[in-house]
């Protein structure tokens, strides 16, 4: 009776050390988005203005960069007409994948749709992707 009371003894230690690893992976994985989202950004004194050489744009295509440490995109929708955005998803912060057959963004993460100027066209972002300033200069774009 004794060697049966420590199996159970044991398996409910072992389930306990199973239950309390599985809590701390799963702490980890949702801890990780909000201590990305409050530490502070590499990088963050960076110059305020990136130039990105015009030609690196194509029309209807997008060009990645990064902007104050952090991912952001620049399209040009119409020839000489220039956005540029944050490509961090409003949701939870993953990076956004342009669809060049499509015309729009996708996030990869849990299927976040954004247009071409940043507006939310499906899934779970609640707003835009942030927009950045950006002013043509002879052959370049200031972005900020
Ligand atoms: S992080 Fe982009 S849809 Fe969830």
């Amino acid at each position: 009776m004794s060697q049966a009371t420590g199996k159970g003894k044991e398996r409910r230690t072992f389930l306990g050390v199973l239950l309390g690893g599985f809590s701390v992976a799963l702490g980890a994985a949702l801890g990780w988005p909000v201590f990305k989202f409050l530490a502070p950004r590499a990088g963050a004194d960076e110059a305020q203005q990136v130039k990105i050489p015009r030609d690196q744009v194509a029309i209807g295509g997008a060009h990645f960069f990064n902007f104050q440490g952090r991912p952001a995109v620049i399209l040009q929708p119409e020839a000489g007409n220039f956005v540029a955005l944050s490509a961090v998803c409003t949701h939870l912060g993953c990076i956004v994948k342009w669809e060049n057959d499509k015309g729009e963004f996708l996030c990869p993460c849990h299927g976040g749709q954004f247009s071409a100027s940043g507006q939310v066209l499906g899934g779970p972002p609640p707003k835009p992707l942030d927009t950045y300033p950006v002013a043509v200069v002879d052959q370049d774009i200031m972005v900020g």
